[in-house]
C-alpha cells in the first residue's frame, strides 16, 4: 500500500464462544426519513436513537443546506426545526452525499418538488450507481434533471413550474424509488399513486401518516399495494424513537449462530415484517433463535433476539423474500458457508447495484477463503462446510456490508480473514468493532498489508 492509501485493513480470527447482550445502532432507513420529514414539518421534531453513522450525518448536513435547523443535544437527542412542506431553501453548495444511496435518492425526491436547482454528488461508489430509476418518475412529474452519462451523479435537479401528479407502477422492487416519488408528491397538488407489485420496506408510508400526510395504502388480494398520497397537506412535528437496525443486528446474529457455544442477545431490534427475511431464513436453516420482549416503539414492533450457536443446513431462499432481506444477502452467504449442504439465493440481481456489486464481491471473497460457491447473473449458490478454510484478504470496495460480512466469516473460519479496509463500516455501524469485541470477537488492525 502507498503512503497515500488511507485504507485500514482489519483481521478477524477464530474466536471462542461469543457471549453477552448488545443494542444495535438506530435503523438507517428510519433515521434518514426522520430527519427529512422533520425538515418538512412545522415545529420541532425530536429524534431519539438516531443512527449517527456517516450516511445519516450526510442527510443531517443536507437538511441544513436546505435551510432546516438540525442539532444534537448533549443527551444525544436530535432536534429538527422544519420549514413546512414546500419550504426548503436553495442550497448554496453542491450536496455531497458521500456513500449514501438511500439518502441521495430520497433527497432528490424532496428537491424535485422545489422550484430551484440543487446539485447532488457522492463518493466513488455512489457516482457509479444507477439513478435513472429515480429520474424516470421524477421527469414524468415534470422535474428537470441534468445528469452525468444520463443516469449518474453528479446531477442537478430542478422542480417543475407545472407539477404533474402521476400514477406510477414501480418497475423494480425498491423502497427508495417508491419513497422518492412519495416525497416529491407531498408538495404537488393532486393525488399521486404508487403501485408496488412486490412489497418493500414501508417506513416512508408509516412515517408520512404519523406526521399527518394524506396517505392511504390498500392491499389487493394478490398482495399488490397501492399507495395514494394527496399533496399539499401540512406535516406536524413529531417525537420519533428510532428502533435498532435489523440490517446491522444481522452481523452479531450470524456471528453467534456460526461460532459454537455462543449465546448473544441483540436487544431492541426492529421486527417490521418488511425487514425480517433474514431471521425467517436462519430459522429455516435450523439456527437457534428466540425473540423475547416484543413491544411497540414509535409505531414499530421491536424485540430482543437471542441467538445460540448451532449447526445449520442449507435452504433455497424464496426469491419473493428478497425485498425483506435485500441488504442481508452478504451476511446470509457467510451463514451459508457454515451450513451443511446447499443454500440457493435467487432473484437477487438488485445486489449488483448496491454500494458495490455484492454478488461479485461475495463470490470472489468466499472463493478466496475456500468456500464452494457459484455465481449466476442474479444468484449466489453456496455449498457450506463445518469449517471454511479462511486465510485470504478480501477487497471491500467502499462497501460496509461486504466489510462486516467477511470479518464475521473470520470469526468462525479455520484461518484468519482480513479485509483491506474497515473504514466503510462507519457509514452504518460505527460501533461495530467495539460491540463485537465486547462479545468476544477477535479483531486486530493490520499495518501495511
Ligand atoms: C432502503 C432501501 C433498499 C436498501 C437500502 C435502504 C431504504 O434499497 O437496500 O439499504 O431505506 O429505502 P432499494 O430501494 O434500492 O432496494
Amino acid at each position: 500500500m502507498s503512503t497515500q492509501d488511507h485504507r485500514k485493513p482489519l483481521r478477524a480470527r477464530a474466536s471462542g464462544p461469543l457471549k453477552g447482550s448488545i443494542r444495535p445502532p438506530g435503523d438507517k432507513s428510519i433515521s434518514h426519513r426522520a430527519l427529512m420529514l422533520g425538515a418538512l414539518a412545522i415545529g420541532e421534531t425530536t429524534v431519539e436513537g438516531l443512527l449517527e453513522g456517516e450516511d445519516v450525518l450526510a442527510t443531517a448536513e443536507a437538511m441544513r443546506a436546505f435551510g432546516a435547523t438540525v442539532i444534537r443535544d448533549d443527551g444525544g437527542v436530535w432536534h429538527v426545526k422544519g420549514l413546512g412542506v414546500g419550504g426548503l431553501l436553495e442550497p448554496d453548495k453542491v450536496i455531497d452525499y458521500g456513500n449514501a444511496g438511500t439518502g441521495v435518492r430520497l433527497a432528490m425526491g424532496l428537491a424535485g418538488s422545489h422550484g430551484f436547482a440543487t446539485t447532488f454528488t457522492g463518493d466513488a461508489s455512489l457516482v457509479g450507481r444507477p439513478m435513472g430509476r429515480i429520474f424516470e418518475p421524477l421527469r414524468r412529474m415534470g422535474v428537470q434533471i441534468l445528469a452525468r452519462s444520463g443516469d449518474r451523479l453528479p446531477a442537478t435537479i430542478e422542480g417543475p413550474e407545472v407539477p404533474v401528479p402521476i400514477e406510477y407502477r414501480v418497475p423494480v422492487a425498491s423502497a427508495q424509488v417508491k419513497s422518492a416519488v412519495l416525497l416529491a408528491a407531498l408538495n404537488f397538488s393532486g393525488t399521486t399513486t404508487v403501485i408496488e407489485p412486490i412489497p418493500t420496506r414501508d417506513h416512508t408510508e408509516r412515517m408520512l401518516a404519523a406526521f399527518g400526510a394524506a396517505i392511504e395504502t390498500t392491499v389487493a388480494d394478490d398482495g399488490v399495494r397501492t399507495i395514494a398520497i394527496d399533496g399539499g397537506a401540512d406535516l406536524q412535528a413529531q417525537k420519533i424513537v428510532v428502533p435498532g437496525d435489523p440490517s446491522s443486528a444481522a452481523f452479531p446474529i450470524v456471528a453467534a449462530a456460526i461460532v459454537e457455544g455462543s449465546d448473544v442477545t441483540v436487544e431492541n431490534a426492529l421486527l417490521n415484517p418488511t425487514r425480517i427475511g433474514l431471521i425467517d431464513t436462519l430459522v429455516e436453516m435450523g439456527a437457534d433463535i428466540t425473540i423475547d420482549n416484543r413491544r411497540s416503539v414509535g409505531g414499530e414492533e421491536v424485540g430482543d433476539v437471542r441467538v445460540r450457536g448451532s449447526r445449520m443446513k442449507g435452504v433455497a431462499v424464496p426469491p419473493e423474500r428478497a425485498p425483506s432481506m435485500i441488504d442481508e444477502y452478504p451476511i446470509l452467504s457467510v451463514a451459508a458457508a457454515f451450513a451443511e449442504g446447499e443454500t440457493r439465493m435467487e432473484g437477487i440481481g438488485e445486489l449488483r447495484v448496491k454500494e458495490s456489486d455484492r454478488i461479485a464481491m461475495m463470490v470472489a471473497g468466499l472463493k478466496a477463503n475456500g468456500v464452494d460457491v457459484d455465481e449466476g447473473p442474479e444468484s449466489i449458490v453456496v455449498r457450506g462446510s463445518a469449517r471454511p478454510a479462511g486465510g485470504a484478504t478480501v477487497a471491500t470496495s467502499l462497501d460496509h456490508r461486504i466489510a462486516m460480512s467477511f470479518l464475521i466469516l473470520g470469526l468462525g473460519a479455520a484461518n484468519p480473514v482480513t479485509i483491506d479496509d474497515e473504514s466503510p463500516i462507519a457509514t452504518s455501524f460505527p460501533a461495530f468493532r467495539d460491540m463485537m469485541t465486547g462479545l468476544g470477537a477477535r479483531f486486530e488492525s493490520v499495518d501495511g498489508d
